[in-house]
């Protein structure tokens, strides 16, 4: 054989090596239209119950924890609880995202409940962010008057990619501050503010990426390949986080924690949150009363009745809390936008072209639900 051939046989058997690899390899990010359907465990649940806490934990959460849990003590009586084993003590450590996000879980659960003829009674049982027993929930059938349309719940996604730096409509606006101008503020890009929001996101974004715990904590609830995300079914898939082509492959077959905590994974998530803060129509902040568990719970809904109006206006949104979860910038924050009343969520917004699917996972309903014996 001489060197030529030599060359090219190797080179051969290279690509061969090379694409053999490639098939074997974890090619596509696993999203939820690829999840099978939910094996028949036997839960004691009929398929209205069942399909109401499916709904309900669709609602979003901070890195998709899902901190809710649901202890059903008659088949139509319910206590909705808070999972501490989901908590994010580095970037959370009062409960006060996990309370937002169990306050939109709730929405879910009664517009779920509305849309299967139920009417849903509350009454509050926590008094602290940390109260294991949050909600008390009796549904009622109440006929077909209050139905809702669930597939809203099904198709809204946060979406962090590809948002235009296009004005959002008046009217637009108006639907979505839904008469609460008090508690749901629009700050558009011609606004001063608007600057302070892009400049201070970048800024906490830097704080947090190398603030070792908050940095751990994301890499622990990272589900880098397919198969972890198809086994936990929570937490930030390649998918979730819109990391596409070969750089999705590279991370879900090549990376792992270690990966998040070196300085090229850092300094790539702060020049992805630059691009990311240059285009929008503007931020929505959403405000509260004050800081009680009831407060929180009743803003978690409001945010999410405003989060499921957007997909049928081709709006995006986008959760960037980074302001509020690092207090060298939260401490002056609300100074430097003119608000009085304390800030829950700072939402980027603006239209997309083209609505991607919703692609986040979600743990199946008998992982999170529990007869009360
Ligand atoms: C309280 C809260 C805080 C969040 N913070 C962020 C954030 O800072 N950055 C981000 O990209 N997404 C953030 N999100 C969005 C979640 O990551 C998202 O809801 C979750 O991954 C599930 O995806 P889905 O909304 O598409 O269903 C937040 C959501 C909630 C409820």
């Amino acid at each position: 054989m001489n060197r030529r051939t030599f060359l090219g046989v190797a080179g051969g058997s290279f690509l061969i090596a090379g694409a053999t690899y490639y098939a074997f390899s974890d090619k596509s990010n696993f999203v939820r239209a690829d999840l099978k359907p939910d094996s028949n465990v036997k839960t004691g649940l009929t398929p209205d119950q069942r399909q109401i806490a499916y709904l309900a934990s669709l609602a979003p959460s901070g890195h998709n924890t899902q901190p809710w849990m649901i202890r059903f003590i008659e088949p139509l009586h319910w206590i909705i609880c808070n999972d501490k084993r989901k908590w994010l003590p580095a970037v959370d450590p009062m409960q006060r995202e996990t309370i937002l996000s169990i306050g939109a879980f709730i929405q879910n659960l009664e517009y779920a409940a509305h849309s299967l003829g139920y009417r849903c009674e509350f009454s509050l049982m926590a008094n602290t962010n940390q109260d294991e027993n949050v909600m008390e929930v009796k549904l009622i059938r109440s006929g077909s008057k209050l139905r809702y349309n669930a597939e809203r719940i099904v198709q809204r996604r946060t979406v962090r990619s590809n948002i235009l730096s296009v004005d959002l409509r008046a009217e637009d606006v108006k639907l979505l501050i839904d008469n609460e101008p008090d508690l749901i503020h629009f700050i558009p890009r011609t606004d001063k503010a608007y600057h302070v929001l892009n400049e201070q996101t970048i800024e906490s974004n830097k704080i947090q990426s190398y603030r070792e715990p908050a940095q751990k904590e994301l890499a622990d609830w990272i589900r880098f390949s397919s198969k972890d995300a198809e086994l936990y079914r929570d937490g930030l898939s390649t998918g979730s986080m819109e990391i596409e082509g070969i750089a999705g492959w590279l991370v879900r077959n090549f990376y792992g924690k270690s990966n998040v905590m070196a300085k090229s994974f850092r300094d790539q998530n702060i020049k992805q949150v630059e691009k990311q803060v240059a285009s929008s129509a503007g931020w929505f902040l959403i405000t509260s009363k004050d800081a009680s568990v009831g407060s929180l719970i009743e803003t978690g809904r409001r945010m999410q009745r405003l989060f499921l109006k957007v997909r049928e206006k081709n709006i995006a949104i986008h959760p960037m809390t980074q302001i509020l979860e690092e207090p060298s910038i939260h401490q002056s924050f609300n100074v430097s936008v003119g608000i009085i009343d304390p800030v829950q969520f700072i939402l980027r917004t603006g239209y997309v072209k083209k609505y991607p699917d919703p692609v986040s996972l979600r743990r199946p309903v008998e992982r999170f639900t529990q007869w009360v014996t």
